[in-house]
């Protein structure tokens, strides 16, 4: 029997701790910091998140198997590189492994030497170099700060004039600090978005079933970008034949490119990628799991996670049989008034327990917290209604259903959450 860490305390981990739960190979999971859903899945733990030596003293003294990370900037700084070296294992990459998703310049200049189709681009750490590039492109280009961001370092330029301005804010007002001193320049690629994580041992690389997020704040993709107001799976744009190229133009090379690099890729790979006239190109990689997309792709998993995490840890991919429902999965964010900008917390959140008995339901907690003895909201996305059905509809009937039965102050959520797979 398996003890696991969880590192984290969003709706991500939330999925994970309620799908290694389910394993009949764990005893016990230890949550750092969780949040009041995981009552009853999992012991939520406070522990220095930014000593992990002191973390990995912990996981000895507790006889901890297995070490889950969640959010990338553990990864990105070093988790499972102090883990490793005490001998405990931990399911993600190396910090270097990791520089996938914290470096966009690395990783672009991966897929450009490896010749893993993308966007083209250019990248700066002159200020003035930028700005004649912009000049020079035109418009529409993205714009991209180098390190992490928190998911907000991206700007999609449409006028000369935006694109000025990001490379101002980035590269002089230092408005990410570190991360945009240095700036990726990209073309602006058209087409559908599509998510593909897939779980790696470093040799072998099995992509889980597509999902789709849902970026902006409001229905019909208006409003500015959010960490996601929903998601689906399986994503019906993720064709066969286009799951077929994802493998062997993306995957595959992406993992062989990593080991010639001297930075063997082990946990989950997070590809994104935009899907145009049937084929694919790669939007960016990340070194974890996605938040939403977790929560739809789990439900729809049935090969046990605990088995397949070790796998990837041990290196024994190659001999497991990851199996999926032949079923589909909506989760839809449920946002505080106000979000992405300033919100206000503390508002007492009702109907958790009804909505939580509705069919095929659960809800997963991402922005909550104990007060007194309510369940209040403490951060922009609070829950993620997820439902499962024999279909796309079925699945976002059950879970806008679930949905309805809660309620908080100024709550906020998307009605169209699928619609691209419903169209
Ligand atoms: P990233 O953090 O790199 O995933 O970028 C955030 C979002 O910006 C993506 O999910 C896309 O919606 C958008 N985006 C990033 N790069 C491009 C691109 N080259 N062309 C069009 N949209 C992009
Ligand atoms: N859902 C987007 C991400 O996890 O990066």
């Amino acid at each position: 029997m398996m003890r696991i860490l969880i590192v984290g305390g969003g709706g991500r981990e939330h999925a994970l701790a309620w799908k290694l739960a389910q394993s009949t190979k764990v005893s016990k999971i230890y949550v750092c910091p969780g949040n009041p859903g995981f009552k009853g899945l999992a012991e939520c733990i406070e522990l220095p998140l930014d000593n992990y030596e002191k973390m990995a003293d912990f996981v000895e003294q507790e006889k901890i198997e297995l070490t889950v990370v969640g959010p990338e900037v553990y990864l990105v700084n070093g988790l499972v590189d102090v883990f490793a070296k005490r001998n405990l294992k931990v399911f993600g990459p190396s910090a270097l492994a990791a520089e996938i998703e914290g470096s966009k310049a690395f990783s672009k200049n991966l897929m450009a030497k490896y010749k893993i189709p993308t966007a083209f681009f250019a990248i700066f750490e002159n200020l003035e170099a930028a700005q004649e590039y912009i000049k020079e492109k035109g418009t529409p280009l993205v714009i991209k700060a180098d390190g992490l961001a928190a998911g907000k370092g991206v700007v999609v330029a449409q006028t000369e004039q935006e694109a000025l301005a990001a490379v101002e804010d980035m590269m002089r007002n230092l408005k990410f600090g570190g991360a945009g001193a240095r700036v990726v320049i990209e073309e602006f690629m058209e087409g559908e978005e599509a998510s593909v994580l897939a779980f790696t041992d470093g040799e072998t690389i099995v992509p889980m079933v597509a999902a789709q997020d849902h970026k902006r704040v409001y229905d019909k993709d208006q409003g500015p970008n959010t960490g996601g107001m929903g998601a689906y799976a399986p994503a019906p744009v993720m064709t066969n034949e286009l799951t077929k190229k994802c493998i062997d133009l993306v995957l595959k090379p992406v993992l062989a490119a990593m080991k010639a690099e001297g930075r063997v890729y082990k946990g989950c790979l997070y590809a994104g990628l935009m899907i145009k006239d049937n084929e694919i190109k790669v939007v960016e990689f990340n070194a974890r799991f996605g938040d939403p997309e977790t929560q739809v792709v789990l439900p729809l998993l049935k090969t046990d996670l605990a088995e397949i995490m070790l796998a990837c840890v041990n290196g024994t991919l190659a001999d497991m049989k990851i199996e999926w429902e032949a079923k589909a999965a909506v989760c839809v964010v449920a946002a505080s008034g106000g979000y992405p900008a300033k919100y206000e917390q503390g508002h007492q959140i009702n109907g958790l327990e009804v909505a939580q008995a509705m069919p095929e339901t659960i809800v997963f907690h991402a922005g909550t917290k104990f007060a007194q003895d309510a369940v209040v909201n403490s951060g922009g996305r609070v829950l993620g209604v997820t439902a499962t059905g024999e279909n796309i509809a079925e699945a976002r009937n059950n879970a806008y259903a679930a949905l309805k039965k809660i309620q908080f102050k100024d709550m906020h959520y998307r009605s169209d959450i699928a619609w691209r797979a419903l169209r």
